[in-house]
């Protein structure tokens, strides 16, 4: 058994991000990686590179392909060819490469607001439009969520070329169901409009939740579909930066893997050979536990909030380890982001990266063991207690 109550040192870390960025006195809960080491067998094969002691140049093989195809049929039973299967050098390459392999200056990007900041950045990387479908928020006591309103969705759809999808959705923790995705790509399709479809966290699965990757649904569905997967986020190695492109249909293949190669995007060794031992299986009951132990901190959060932050709303996320917290109804002035950082000394995401929605939000990560998130709570209580 895994003991994730136990979590390293991180703040000695020269390269550090997450632990460093921020001053010695204050507790991060915002970049999404988590606080725990890797599991076992990705640590043991890096080892083994190491011990080799040659670190030559190495290229993605055809083990890697079929290791990761293997995956996608033991999770889901979905059947890609191995050459379906391209290496990126993390997933937020892939969207960028995905643009200027297919959007112009006339259609670009369709984005669901609030999402994950970097989706709002493609625009400006590759100098195309954005075009923003707002998911529509409704508030049950102090429990929030988020649901697509179709006219909305298809009016704006139909102006990009390529619609980023989110799934499982950061920072709203959504999984889209089978239903939900079928209408989508039935609109996308309609409108000659490329799925490109981010399922980073699509194993961060919580309470036993089910996923169904946009592809699968159908093999007509999976013609228009680029899917973005990496062990990064499940395995906790996004360091590594690689991850993969999956794309059946060679009409969208080709043009990718050739912008792939005119960039030079290749992954390192190290990414490599982790993300061949993450997906072969070896690691599956690491991420069992795993998962368990984060439903145990979703349901901690969600707890806490209703206990004892009167007036701040939270969603139950279904996937990921992001919350997504409202101060809008605390009378908090200005940004809840700022507030917690002078006030309680805790860093969060700030919810407005996100879109202009999520102002008056934030992100928290729970990525992390049960006491440093009763940390972080415990100080943000006491500084809206103290308000
Ligand atoms: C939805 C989503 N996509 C992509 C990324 C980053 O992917 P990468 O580091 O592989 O570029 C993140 C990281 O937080 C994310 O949440």
């Amino acid at each position: 058994m895994t003991n994730f109550n136990i979590t390293p040192n991180r703040r000695n870390n020269i390269h550090g991000y997450k632990w460093t960025f921020v001053p010695k006195d204050v507790l991060p809960m915002w970049v999404a990686d988590m606080d725990f080491p890797a599991p076992k067998p990705i640590l043991n094969a890096l080892h083994k590179v190491v011990d080799h002691g040659v670190l030559g140049y190495e290229i993605p093989g055809k083990v890697l392909q079929e290791t990761v195809a293997a995956r996608m049929d033991l999770l889901y039973k979905w059947k890609v060819q191995p050459e379906a299967v391209l290496t990126v050098t993390g997933i937020v390459s892939g969207f960028s490469v995905a643009a200027r392999a297919f959007c112009s200056q006339k259609k670009g990007v369709a984005i669901q607001t609030p999402v994950y900041n970097e989706f709002h950045e493609v625009k400006n990387n590759i100098g195309i439009p954005q075009v923003d479908i707002p998911l529509v928020k409704s508030v049950k006591g102090n429990i929030i969520s988020y649901k697509i309103d179709w006219d909305v969705f298809e009016k704006q759809v139909k102006k990009a070329r390529i619609f980023l999808l989110c799934n499982p959705h950061n920072p709203l923790g959504i999984i889209f169901s089978r239903k939900e995705l079928t209408r989508m790509a039935e609109i996308c399709i309609k409108n000659n409009v490329i799925i490109v479809s981010d399922e980073i966290h699509s194993e961060i699965l919580l309470n036993g939740n089910k996923f169904t990757p946009m592809a699968k649904i159908s093999r007509e569905i999976e013609k228009h579909v680029i899917t973005l997967v990496a062990p990064s986020k499940t395995f906790n190695v996004p360091g590594l930066f690689c991850g993969f492109a999956i794309i059946p249909n060679e009409e969208l293949r080709k043009p990718f893997e050739a912008e792939l190669h005119h960039l030079h995007l290749y992954v390192g060794s190290m990414g490599l050979h982790a993300a061949n031992a993450a997906f072969s299986g070896q690691c599956d009951g690491w991420l069992k536990e795993l998962n368990t132990y984060l439903t145990g901190n979703r349901d901690f959060l969600v707890d806490y909030v209703t206990k004892y932050m009167p007036n701040v709303r939270t969603t139950v996320p279904d996937a990921t380890y992001l919350g997504w917290l409202d101060f809008t109804q605390t009378g908090i002035e200005g940004s809840p982001f700022d507030f917690f950082l002078k006030n309680a000394k805790v860093f969060l995401s700030d919810g407005k990266v996100f879109g202009k929605e999520g102002e008056g939000h934030v992100r928290i990560n729970f990525g992390t063991s049960r006491k440093l998130l009763k940390e972080g709570l415990d100080k943000m209580r006491k500084a809206l207690d103290s308000k």
